[in-house]
């Protein structure tokens, strides 16, 4: 397959297409046209040729899609069609809950350990995976060929972890502290705030509330005007 420079946006749809196509599977759907799939995601037809024309295509004229197929290709696109190893930095309540949600290992995510500085949880096992001392983070690293450290630690710590982790070799930092870390180039950071996601939320909300307080208001203005001349004639 041919490479070319995909944006952001498609990339950002792909898990989406991604989960679908596993669940056509799932209801033992082999073909799908770019209509019916476009019905199913609430996108357009066309924006779904366009997306899957960023990788040559994969469907044919009037045929449909293979799902199988498509669902493979796109597994392969992301990555998710091998394994990684990934570590978590900050055994506290998001830590554990990440590594107690067992679907992460079945795209190939695979937590190999989790490290902390509170001498408390270190030694506490979490679904099978031991909470280790910070200090025995860089050799973790290469020994057991990290690529992805999960951050979940206080924001004030984080710069200096992420500094650390970066000299160890992790090419790839999945970042729930709240800051923005600078990092080299060649490290990617993908940031996870679901506080930015409820306040996206809550604009969208407020601005549905404040449309429809807007439109009630003028049609009340508009059934008063109606009555004023009504008014003034009886007088
Ligand atoms: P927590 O207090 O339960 O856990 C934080 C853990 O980090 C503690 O166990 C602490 O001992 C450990 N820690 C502190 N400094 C460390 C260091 N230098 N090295 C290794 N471990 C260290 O807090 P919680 O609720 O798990 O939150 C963790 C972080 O994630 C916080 O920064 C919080 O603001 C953030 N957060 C982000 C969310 C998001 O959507 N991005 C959602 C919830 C929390």
């Amino acid at each position: 397959m041919e490479y070319k420079p995909i944006s952001k946006a498609v990339i950002a749809r792909l898990p989406r297409y991604y989960r679908h196509l596993g669940e056509l599977m799932e209801e033992g759907v082999e073909r799908i046209s770019s209509n019916d799939l476009s019905q199913r995601m609430h996108v357009t037809a066309s924006q779904i040729r366009q997306d899957l024309n960023n990788f040559g295509g994969f469907g044919q004229q009037g045929y449909g899609y293979n799902v199988k197929y498509l669902y493979t290709e796109i597994a392969k696109i992301m990555g998710v069609d091998r394994q990684h190893n990934l570590i978590i930095i900050g055994a506290g309540n998001l830590g554990q809950a990440i590594a107690n949600y067992a679907n992460f290992e079945r795209r190939g995510f695979i937590i190999k350990g989790m490290f902390d500085i509170n001498p408390r949880l270190i030694g506490r096992v979490v679904r099978g995976v031991e909470i280790l001392g910070v200090e025995e983070l860089e050799k973790f690293i290469v020994d057991n060929e990290v690529q992805i450290a999960a951050l979940t630690i206080p924001k004030t710590k984080a710069p200096e972890i992420a500094d650390r982790l970066v000299a160890a070799g992790i090419k790839a930092i999945w970042n729930f502290a709240h800051t923005d870390l600078v990092v080299p180039d060649d490290v990617v950071v993908e940031n996870v705030h679901l506080s930015e996601s409820l306040m996206r939320l809550s604009y969208r909300v407020c601005s549905m509330q404040d449309q429809k307080a807007q439109k009630e208001k003028i049609e009340e203005e508009k059934a008063l005007k109606k009555e004023k001349p009504e008014r003034n004639a009886q007088t």
